[in-house]
């Protein structure tokens, strides 16, 4: 599994540690930075993590900032792209198996390091049930091609 990274000056100290679960769990990943503690605007890489999961092979996106909500936002307005902002385990498993996210959204100023390991892990483990979800799910996009 292929998963893209990013993450504003908010978030890099839980993206850094997100990388080293990733490493321990042989996870492919490509960070899309921000790289350092500079302050940058999430939108700029909740956008550009959307589009690599949307367009470029990747299976999954990780992303962090402050609370998870701005650059999770973001990601959203790409075409196609489901990301929740989650801070529980029961959450980071049903945006998987009901809404299919492709993308998780963290907040390093909501939970700590070790909570936020168990909510990736339990997004990267958890498949879609497709089914009747495939159906609401269906209804998103329809609601997406409709009015965006
Ligand atoms: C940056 O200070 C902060 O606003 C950002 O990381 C995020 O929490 C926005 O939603």
């Amino acid at each position: 599994m292929k998963i893209a990274l990013g993450c504003d000056h908010g978030g890099i100290n839980l993206k850094e540690e997100i990388k080293k679960f990733l490493e321990e769990n042989n996870y492919d990943y490509e960070d899309f930075g921000t790289y350092n503690n500079e302050s940058v605007d999430y939108p700029d890489y909740g956008k550009k993590v959307a589009l690599e999961v949307r367009d470029n092979d990747f299976d999954r996106g990780i992303l962090v900032c402050g609370t998870g909500i701005g650059i999770s936002l973001a990601a959203n307005k790409v075409k196609g792209i489901r990301a929740a902002v989650v801070s529980d385990v029961f959450s980071a498993k049903m945006c998987r198996a009901h809404n299919n996210c492709q993308i998780l959204s963290l907040g390093e100023r909501v939970v700590g390091k070790g909570l936020a390991l168990e909510l990736v892990n339990a997004f990267l483990t958890t498949d879609f049930e497709g089914d009747r979800h495939k159906r609401r799910v269906d209804k998103l996009i329809e609601i997406e091609e409709n009015n965006l």
